[in-house]
Protein backbone atom coordinates (compact mmCIF):
# COMPACT_ATOMS: atom_id res chain seq x y z
CA UNK A 1 0.00 0.00 0.00
CA UNK A 2 1.20 3.54 -0.46
CA UNK A 3 0.49 6.76 0.98
CA UNK A 4 -0.68 6.87 4.95
CA UNK A 5 -3.93 5.47 6.05
CA UNK A 6 -7.44 8.00 5.62
CA UNK A 7 -7.35 9.19 9.49
CA UNK A 8 -10.69 9.37 11.21
CA UNK A 9 -11.02 10.88 14.45
CA UNK A 10 -14.03 10.55 16.31
CA UNK A 11 -15.01 12.63 19.83
CA UNK A 12 -17.75 13.32 22.00
CA UNK A 13 -17.85 16.22 24.25
CA UNK A 14 -19.74 18.53 26.60
CA UNK A 15 -21.32 21.33 25.22
CA UNK A 16 -18.39 22.69 27.05
CA UNK A 17 -15.95 20.98 25.56
CA UNK A 18 -15.07 18.47 27.94
CA UNK A 19 -14.48 14.29 26.71
CA UNK A 20 -14.78 13.10 30.37
CA UNK A 21 -15.28 14.68 33.90
CA UNK A 22 -12.92 14.53 36.86
CA UNK A 23 -14.70 11.48 38.99
CA UNK A 24 -12.97 8.47 38.63
CA UNK A 25 -16.39 7.20 37.06
CA UNK A 26 -16.49 6.85 33.01
CA UNK A 27 -18.52 9.80 31.78
CA UNK A 28 -21.59 8.52 28.96
CA UNK A 29 -21.52 11.19 26.25
CA UNK A 30 -22.96 9.51 23.76
CA UNK A 31 -26.45 7.98 23.77
CA UNK A 32 -27.53 4.22 22.36
CA UNK A 33 -28.72 5.49 18.79
CA UNK A 34 -25.28 7.53 18.49
CA UNK A 35 -23.08 4.58 19.98
CA UNK A 36 -24.41 2.27 17.00
CA UNK A 37 -23.83 4.75 14.38
CA UNK A 38 -19.88 4.48 16.11
CA UNK A 39 -19.92 0.84 15.68
CA UNK A 40 -20.63 1.53 11.80
CA UNK A 41 -18.08 3.68 11.48
CA UNK A 42 -15.69 1.32 13.36
CA UNK A 43 -17.20 -1.53 11.10
CA UNK A 44 -15.97 0.18 7.79
CA UNK A 45 -12.33 1.15 9.58
CA UNK A 46 -8.98 -1.76 9.30
CA UNK A 47 -7.68 -0.01 12.86
CA UNK A 48 -9.07 1.47 15.83
CA UNK A 49 -6.60 3.94 17.58
CA UNK A 50 -6.75 5.17 21.49
CA UNK A 51 -4.12 6.80 23.79
CA UNK A 52 -2.52 4.65 26.38
CA UNK A 53 -4.41 6.67 28.87
CA UNK A 54 -7.94 5.65 27.36
CA UNK A 55 -7.02 2.04 27.92
CA UNK A 56 -6.30 2.12 31.57
CA UNK A 57 -8.92 4.98 32.61
CA UNK A 58 -11.61 3.55 30.33
CA UNK A 59 -11.16 0.03 29.73
CA UNK A 60 -12.87 -0.05 26.38
CA UNK A 61 -13.54 -3.23 24.81
CA UNK A 62 -12.95 -1.67 20.61
CA UNK A 63 -14.72 -4.14 18.97
CA UNK A 64 -17.73 -4.42 16.33
CA UNK A 65 -20.42 -4.77 18.71
CA UNK A 66 -22.94 -5.43 16.18
CA UNK A 67 -22.65 -9.56 15.25
CA UNK A 68 -24.19 -8.33 11.32
CA UNK A 69 -21.37 -5.73 11.15
CA UNK A 70 -19.07 -8.48 12.20
CA UNK A 71 -20.28 -10.58 9.48
CA UNK A 72 -20.70 -8.75 6.45
CA UNK A 73 -16.62 -7.88 7.54
CA UNK A 74 -16.02 -11.47 7.25
CA UNK A 75 -18.09 -11.83 4.15
CA UNK A 76 -15.72 -9.40 2.85
CA UNK A 77 -12.77 -11.42 3.81
CA UNK A 78 -11.75 -8.98 6.43
CA UNK A 79 -11.09 -10.02 10.14
CA UNK A 80 -14.32 -9.65 12.40
CA UNK A 81 -13.29 -6.54 14.24
CA UNK A 82 -10.76 -3.67 13.12
CA UNK A 83 -7.14 -4.37 14.40
CA UNK A 84 -6.31 -2.36 18.33
CA UNK A 85 -3.69 0.07 18.11
CA UNK A 86 -2.56 2.14 21.22
CA UNK A 87 0.73 3.85 21.83
CA UNK A 88 2.51 4.15 25.05
CA UNK A 89 5.63 6.08 26.36
CA UNK A 90 5.77 5.03 29.88
CA UNK A 91 5.32 1.12 28.53
CA UNK A 92 2.52 1.16 32.05
CA UNK A 93 -0.43 -1.41 30.27
CA UNK A 94 -1.94 -4.20 31.89
CA UNK A 95 -2.47 -7.48 29.61
CA UNK A 96 -5.59 -7.77 31.67
CA UNK A 97 -7.37 -4.83 29.79
CA UNK A 98 -10.04 -5.29 27.98
CA UNK A 99 -8.20 -3.89 25.11
CA UNK A 100 -6.16 -7.16 25.23
CA UNK A 101 -8.53 -9.45 26.48
CA UNK A 102 -11.95 -8.83 24.12
CA UNK A 103 -11.66 -10.15 20.67
CA UNK A 104 -9.06 -12.31 18.76
CA UNK A 105 -8.16 -9.38 16.19
CA UNK A 106 -4.48 -8.41 16.47
CA UNK A 107 -3.59 -5.45 18.70
CA UNK A 108 -0.20 -3.12 18.15
CA UNK A 109 1.10 -1.12 20.69
CA UNK A 110 3.39 1.60 19.45
CA UNK A 111 6.13 2.79 22.08
CA UNK A 112 9.43 4.56 22.01
CA UNK A 113 12.87 2.94 21.55
CA UNK A 114 13.82 3.25 25.07
CA UNK A 115 10.61 1.33 26.39
CA UNK A 116 10.94 -1.45 24.25
CA UNK A 117 12.09 -3.76 26.57
CA UNK A 118 9.46 -2.83 29.03
CA UNK A 119 6.38 -2.63 27.06
CA UNK A 120 7.65 -6.01 25.68
CA UNK A 121 7.98 -7.44 28.93
CA UNK A 122 3.96 -6.04 29.55
CA UNK A 123 2.31 -6.84 26.81
CA UNK A 124 4.10 -8.90 24.39
CA UNK A 125 2.68 -12.34 25.06
CA UNK A 126 -1.19 -10.48 24.20
CA UNK A 127 0.03 -8.01 21.86
CA UNK A 128 2.38 -7.05 19.17
CA UNK A 129 4.91 -3.98 20.30
CA UNK A 130 6.59 -1.57 17.97
CA UNK A 131 10.25 0.20 18.18
CA UNK A 132 8.16 3.56 17.07
CA UNK A 133 11.60 5.60 17.24
CA UNK A 134 12.06 8.23 19.37
CA UNK A 135 9.36 10.27 19.64
CA UNK A 136 6.89 8.73 18.48
CA UNK A 137 5.10 10.55 16.07
CA UNK A 138 1.39 10.08 14.33
CA UNK A 139 3.19 9.75 10.48
CA UNK A 140 5.86 7.14 12.16
CA UNK A 141 2.75 4.77 13.42
CA UNK A 142 0.74 5.72 10.34
CA UNK A 143 3.73 4.72 8.30
CA UNK A 144 3.65 1.35 10.06
CA UNK A 145 0.19 0.80 9.87
CA UNK A 146 0.21 1.26 6.15
CA UNK A 147 2.59 -1.39 6.03
CA UNK A 148 0.49 -3.71 7.81
CA UNK A 149 -2.30 -3.28 4.98
CA UNK A 150 -4.33 -0.99 7.04
CA UNK A 151 -6.03 1.31 5.07
CA UNK A 152 -8.67 3.23 6.94
CA UNK A 153 -7.58 4.32 10.63
CA UNK A 154 -10.45 5.58 13.20
CA UNK A 155 -8.80 7.48 16.09
CA UNK A 156 -11.33 7.50 19.26
CA UNK A 157 -9.30 9.42 21.51
CA UNK A 158 -8.13 10.86 23.86
CA UNK A 159 -7.00 15.05 23.78
CA UNK A 160 -3.71 14.07 23.92
CA UNK A 161 -3.89 11.47 20.81
CA UNK A 162 -6.60 13.65 18.97
CA UNK A 163 -4.49 16.84 19.19
CA UNK A 164 -1.11 15.20 17.96
CA UNK A 165 -3.24 13.91 14.83
CA UNK A 166 -4.47 17.16 14.67
CA UNK A 167 -1.72 19.62 15.04
CA UNK A 168 0.56 17.28 12.40
CA UNK A 169 -2.03 17.53 9.35
CA UNK A 170 -2.74 13.96 9.24
CA UNK A 171 -6.40 13.94 10.30
CA UNK A 172 -8.83 13.67 7.34
CA UNK A 173 -12.20 13.71 8.49
CA UNK A 174 -13.51 14.68 12.12
CA UNK A 175 -17.00 12.94 13.64
CA UNK A 176 -17.50 15.13 16.64
CA UNK A 177 -20.83 14.70 19.16
CA UNK A 178 -21.76 17.43 21.37
CA UNK A 179 -23.85 16.36 24.76
CA UNK A 180 -26.71 18.32 25.76
CA UNK A 181 -25.10 19.42 29.45
CA UNK A 182 -22.16 20.62 30.53
CA UNK A 183 -19.29 19.27 32.89
CA UNK A 184 -18.12 22.93 34.01
CA UNK A 185 -14.83 21.50 36.04
CA UNK A 186 -11.69 22.59 34.53
CA UNK A 187 -9.80 19.21 36.20
CA UNK A 188 -11.34 17.78 33.53
CA UNK A 189 -10.02 16.80 30.23
CA UNK A 190 -10.74 19.01 27.27
CA UNK A 191 -11.19 17.54 23.71
CA UNK A 192 -7.71 18.91 22.71
CA UNK A 193 -4.59 20.57 24.36
CA UNK A 194 -2.99 23.89 23.06
CA UNK A 195 -1.36 23.91 20.18
CA UNK A 196 -0.94 25.30 16.61
CA UNK A 197 -3.73 23.24 14.74
CA UNK A 198 -4.14 23.90 10.79
CA UNK A 199 -7.47 24.98 10.87
CA UNK A 200 -7.63 28.45 12.40
CA UNK A 201 -9.72 30.96 11.44
CA UNK A 202 -7.78 31.88 8.32
CA UNK A 203 -8.18 28.57 7.53
CA UNK A 204 -11.86 27.08 8.16
CA UNK A 205 -12.45 23.48 8.03
CA UNK A 206 -15.44 21.98 5.87
CA UNK A 207 -18.76 21.00 7.57
CA UNK A 208 -19.65 18.08 5.31
CA UNK A 209 -22.77 17.08 7.65
CA UNK A 210 -24.66 17.98 11.32
CA UNK A 211 -27.05 15.58 12.03
CA UNK A 212 -29.41 15.37 15.57
CA UNK A 213 -29.22 12.03 16.64
CA UNK A 214 -31.44 11.55 19.43
CA UNK A 215 -30.25 14.25 21.94
CA UNK A 216 -26.98 15.03 20.31
CA UNK A 217 -25.76 16.09 17.82
CA UNK A 218 -22.99 15.00 15.34
CA UNK A 219 -20.80 17.12 13.26
CA UNK A 220 -18.69 15.95 10.43
CA UNK A 221 -15.85 17.94 9.28
CA UNK A 222 -13.33 17.42 6.29
CA UNK A 223 -10.07 18.22 7.30
CA UNK A 224 -8.40 17.22 4.28
CA UNK A 225 -9.51 16.92 0.53
CA UNK A 226 -9.27 13.03 0.64
CA UNK A 227 -12.46 13.41 2.76
CA UNK A 228 -15.65 12.80 0.18
CA UNK A 229 -18.52 15.06 0.77
N1 LIG B 1 -15.33 11.57 24.86
C1 LIG B 1 -14.58 10.85 24.04
O1 LIG B 1 -14.89 10.75 22.84
C2 LIG B 1 -13.36 10.18 24.58
C3 LIG B 1 -12.72 9.21 23.83
C4 LIG B 1 -11.56 8.61 24.35
C5 LIG B 1 -11.08 9.00 25.59
N2 LIG B 1 -11.74 9.95 26.30
C6 LIG B 1 -11.22 10.42 27.58
O2 LIG B 1 -9.95 10.97 27.35
C7 LIG B 1 -9.21 10.92 28.56
C8 LIG B 1 -7.82 10.45 28.23
O3 LIG B 1 -7.26 11.37 27.33
P1 LIG B 1 -5.74 11.79 27.50
O4 LIG B 1 -5.49 12.91 26.57
O5 LIG B 1 -5.43 11.94 28.95
O6 LIG B 1 -4.97 10.49 27.06
P2 LIG B 1 -4.89 9.58 25.76
O7 LIG B 1 -4.79 10.42 24.53
O8 LIG B 1 -5.95 8.55 25.81
O9 LIG B 1 -3.52 8.84 26.04
C9 LIG B 1 -2.37 9.59 26.31
C10 LIG B 1 -1.27 8.61 26.56
O10 LIG B 1 -0.97 7.93 25.34
C11 LIG B 1 0.43 7.78 25.24
N3 LIG B 1 0.90 8.63 24.16
C12 LIG B 1 0.21 9.59 23.50
N4 LIG B 1 0.97 10.13 22.54
C13 LIG B 1 2.15 9.48 22.58
C14 LIG B 1 3.34 9.56 21.82
N5 LIG B 1 3.47 10.44 20.81
N6 LIG B 1 4.36 8.74 22.13
C15 LIG B 1 4.24 7.84 23.12
N7 LIG B 1 3.14 7.70 23.88
C16 LIG B 1 2.11 8.52 23.61
C17 LIG B 1 1.01 8.16 26.58
O11 LIG B 1 0.87 6.98 27.35
P3 LIG B 1 1.69 6.64 28.70
O12 LIG B 1 1.00 7.47 29.74
O13 LIG B 1 1.49 5.19 28.89
O14 LIG B 1 3.09 7.04 28.46
C18 LIG B 1 0.04 9.23 27.01
O15 LIG B 1 0.04 9.48 28.39
C19 LIG B 1 -9.94 9.97 29.48
O16 LIG B 1 -10.57 10.75 30.48
C20 LIG B 1 -10.98 9.33 28.57
O17 LIG B 1 -12.15 9.02 29.27
C21 LIG B 1 -12.86 10.53 25.82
Amino acid sequence: MTGRPYVLLSCAMSIDGYIDDATAERLLLSNDADLDRIDAVRAGCDAIMVGAATVRRDDPRLLVRSERRRAERVARGLPPCPVKVTVTASGDLDPTARFFTMGDGAKLVYCPSGVADKTREQVGAVATVVDAGDPVTPEAVLADLAGRGVARLMVEGGGSVHCQFLTAGVADELHLVVAPFFVGDRRAPRFVEDGRFPWHPGRRARVVEVRQIGDVVLTRYALSDRCPG
